[in-house]
């Protein structure tokens, strides 16, 4: 019932199931030194009673709630909470008090800036919720010892504070541009341009819109944040973006599935960037797991920082972000509230497809695209999305893109869908609209295992790549490159331009009969 022991360090307090007491000599600033730590479980009588190393009773998801009381005789500043093992403990309160952290679909190892305020000299209780998952495996309930949460709250430093990751770009329209970042602390960041200023909510994801702005002007822009609790503050360089022009030339990018290899990901973007582009598509699968909080850092935001902060992107959503709150928090979309969107940027109409939210037959985002395809004046459509509807690779076809979605794309000229999720680049051409996949930013390369599905194939390659479109008039042109693959070694991975592709201007929408969403 009660147990206490030191492990692997002095600095950290081992958590057993059930009620636990430290009894070990951890470092004076480690609060949680002799702190009462109780762990119960609120949804499953049958497994109230857990002792530390005791299997749970059976598979299923348990609700656990973590409740520690400790004194505090000396007021810390700025404490961090540490988890030597972080998931999937992330929500805490802290006497009463919800502290601001990630999103709850979040595990991370760091709570830092939590206020001092929050404390009391005396008897103070941190309690968290979270939940485990049990199930078979081998013929064993796993984990059968969950709960071993190794805590320890220690003085910070807020003279540390700083960005976490960011600036990011999001959409970018004809007088607006999006912009988000992550804080280690709380904070309430600022974005200054053109003489100007935005200020975001206290928090540490941050998302702010820049508006009122010139199409094709360039404007410097640069980020401020400051410590909800205390006076720090922390600047990001100052960086450029343009504004989206109106007429005139226009040169884009799209790519893909960057995750898991930030390696890759850091020559595409850093290729892609060399290209100028006034903006970029991003497929989605932009991390491994969407819930390990820095993973984002390591895996996307940094190896392409200034891509990033300088080319506006357009996202969507794939299967590996897990659907989690940062991605609705970070990343700017042009129709705020709205991760399914359109935008036309010059000659261009970006239309994003959320495959998180209902696409089907006769759903309000169908119904809603039809009606902005009909009434679209752009010369050229992109359509974005994580699936293919097309596809030869390992996943190969998504029958709602190939009996829903293409129908109607056809129908109003839409110029290509661009998808990933299949780790290579094809090109595909079913009659109508061009079936492109883009996912070659760093994931592991699929051979081309479904080519009986997709007939329409004109080019496939297993390989590294990132597409490039420029259009000029009543043109536009592709040109796809790749960058090695899988057994490439490094030292001669090259830009290869292997396919090409021009599409002439669409005319706008001449649909009379009944569409296949009305039906
Ligand atoms: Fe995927």
């Amino acid at each position: 019932m009660i147990a206490a022991y030191r492990r692997f360090s002095r600095h950290w307090l081992a958590v057993g199931l059930g009620t636990l007491l430290a009894l070990h000599t951890a470092p004076a600033q480690n609060l949680l030194q002799g702190a009462r730590i109780v762990v119960t479980t609120n949804t499953s009588p049958e497994a109230s009673d857990w002792v530390s190393q005791v299997a749970f009773p059976k598979e299923g998801r348990f609700s656990l709630q973590l409740r520690a009381e400790f004194v505090v005789k000396d007021m810390p500043a700025s404490p961090i909470l540490s988890l030597k093992k972080p998931d999937p403990i992330c929500e805490w309160r802290l006497n009463g008090q919800d502290l601001i952290g990630p999103p709850k679909d979040m595990f991370f190892p760091l709570l830092e800036g939590i206020p001092s305020s929050a404390l009391k000299i005396g008897t103070n209780i941190l309690e968290a919720r979270y939940s485990v998952n049990v199930y078979l495996r081998e013929g064993k309930l796993s984990p059968a010892n969950a709960g071993n949460y190794q805590l320890d709250l220690s003085p910070g430093d807020p003279a540390r504070f700083e960005f976490r990751s960011g600036p990011v770009l999001g959409a970018a329209g004809h007088d607006y541009f999006i912009v988000g970042c992550r804080t280690r602390m709380p904070a309430r960041v600022t974005l200054e341009c053109d003489g100007r200023t935005w200020v975001s909510k206290p928090g540490v994801i941050h998302r702010l819109r820049a508006d009122g702005l010139k199409a094709g002007n360039s404007y410097s822009y640069k980020l401020v944040a400051r410590l909800v609790d205390g006076n720090a503050t922390a600047e990001s360089k100052a960086w450029t973006v343009r504004i989206p022009p109106r007429e005139g030339a226009q040169t884009f990018v799209a790519l893909g599935d960057a995750r898991n290899n930030p390696k890759i990901w850091e020559h595409i973007a850093g290729e892609a960037l060399k290209m100028k582009p006034d903006f970029a598509m991003h497929t989605g699968d932009i991390v491994g797991n969407g819930n390990d909080y820095e993973a984002w850092d390591r895996e996307f935001l940094k190896p392409a920082a200034e891509f990033l902060a300088t080319i506006p992107c357009f996202y969507t959503f794939g299967n590996h972000e897990n659907n989690v709150a940062m991605l609705y928090q970070l990343f700017g979309f042009p129709q705020d509230d709205r991760s399914s969107f359109t935008e036309t940027v010059g000659a261009v109409q970006v239309i994003s497809l959320n495959r998180f939210e209902n696409w089907g037959k006769g759903s309000p985002n169908l119904v809603r695209m039809e009606k902005e395809l009909a009434a679209s004046k752009a010369p050229f459509i992109f359509a974005i999305t994580h699936p293919p509807a097309w596809s030869s690779g390992a996943h190969g076809n998504d029958p709602l893109g190939t009996e829903v979605h293409f129908p109607i794309f056809d129908r109003y000229g839409v110029t290509a869908e661009i998808a990933g999720h299949d780790h290579c680049y094809e090109r595909s051409e079913p009659g109508g609209t061009t079936m492109l996949i883009a996912g070659g930013g760093g994931a592991g390369l699929y051979p081309q295992e479904k080519l009986a599905q997709n007939p329409h194939s004109k080019i496939f390659r297993s390989e590294y790549n990132f597409l490039l479109f420029k259009t000029d008039g009543g043109e536009c042109e592709l040109k796809a490159y790749t960058y090695g693959g899988t057994k490439t070694p490094d030292d001669q991975r090259k830009l290869e331009l292997v396919d090409t592709r021009t599409w002439t201007a669409r005319k706008p929408a001449a649909a009379t009969e009944p569409t296949p969403a009305e039906k």
